[in-house]
């Protein structure tokens, strides 16, 4: 007999970053993070559980991935066969949704699409908190792809307790233009990036301790729907995040020169009235953190610098769903 279930889940930008793990086996966070879920970017998982199928298998946008990228996706399954107590095999199709020449595939809508379908396939019922749990073990930034608006990842004590909690639906004037600065793989992994981080950099502590303090403030901004507050608070948190890998040994940046053209162009736009911020993950890439009304001014001004292809315009994203099979 064969279960299958087909989900779509978004991907996330961190306005307060998660960076650095306090257990690295079961992804336990060193600080809570806050993201805002975004609509253009997202994953479409198919997996289907079938007691004739002798091993795990995955295709990742039509083509059958290699034994280690496999291995990744059984180890996460293994969390899910063990919950329901069988040894099934299970297929999975996933399709990253994303513009081409983005190059922003991301970790956080691909676990947490296998999760919501592994979850449904195998009718284990876990609610969405619970859900964010496992989705976490796959990757941590997909711990928030669960929900859609604002999301908190709550570091919490313990892994049953470090979950994601929706915060708002960010169904205001907010949006985020996407500078895809360049695609190329990147040198230093997130997850290789933060353990250096951890281990080596003097400024790792005060990052924990000050990104405590800007969690509580972004909180406040956002149920106040203070915008530039908001921002204010998201570009600090990145630049800092971005320090402390200045102050790991050996030294590690991810910005290109182009990264800092986009900053200058969103520092220009702010002097003339625009409220727009930026934020940057591990990775060259620059997100623009605006009104929504804004952007398209916003994507003109890039223009001047970046070609069209390497601009997305987004709002705010939706949490995992069900789809219907075609
Ligand atoms: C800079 O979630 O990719 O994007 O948990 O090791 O899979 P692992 O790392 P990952 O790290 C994301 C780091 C970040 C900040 C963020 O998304 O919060």
């Amino acid at each position: 007999m064969s279960k299958k279930a087909y989900v779509r889940a978004h991907t996330n930008i961190a306005l307060i970053k998660y960076w650095g793990k306090r257990d690295e086996t079961d992804f336990l966070p060193m600080n809570s993070s806050l993201s805002m879920t975004l609509d253009k970017l997202y994953t479409d998982t198919m997996v289907v559980f079938d007691e004739a199928l002798p091993q795990d298998s995955f295709y990742l946008n039509g083509e059958k991935q290699g034994e280690k990228e496999t291995q990744k996706i059984s180890k996460f399954l293994n969390l899910f066969r063990e919950e329901k107590n069988t040894a099934i095999r299970a297929r999975v199709e996933s399709i990253n949704h994303v513009p081409t020449a983005a190059g922003l595939a991301s970790s956080a809508s691909a676990f947490a699409a296998l999760a919501g379908a592994a979850n449904l396939a195998l009718g284990l019922d876990l609610d969405p908190q619970r859900l964010s749990t496992f989705a976490r073990r796959g990757s941590g930034s997909a711990t928030r792809s669960i929900y859609g608006g604002f999301v908190e990842w709550d570091m919490g004590t313990c892994s049953d307790d470090s979950f994601a909690v929706p915060v708002d639906d960010a169904g205001w004037d907010i949006g985020m233009v996407i500078v895809a600065v360049n695609q190329k793989a990147k040198e230093v992994s997130s997850r290789i990036g933060m353990k250096r981080t951890v281990e080596t950099s003097p400024f790792y502590p005060a990052w924990v301790e000050s990104a405590k303090r800007d969690i509580l403030d972004i909180k406040a901004a956002i149920a106040a729907k203070d915008f530039i507050r908001l921002g204010e608070i998201t570009e600090a948190n990145g630049m800092k995040m971005h320090g402390t890998m200045l102050g790991a040994e050996p030294p590690f940046s991810y910005w290109e020169p182009d990264s800092i053209v986009a900053i200058k162009i969103a520092q220009a736009l702010r002097k003339q009235g625009i409220a727009c911020y930026v934020t940057m993950d591990a990775g060259p890439n620059v997100k623009v953190l605006c009104r929504l009304s804004q952007a398209e001014t916003i994507k003109q001004a890039l223009l001047e610098h970046f070609t069209e292809d390497k601009l997305i315009i987004t709002k705010p994203g939706k949490g995992i769903r069900e789809l219907t099979p075609a």
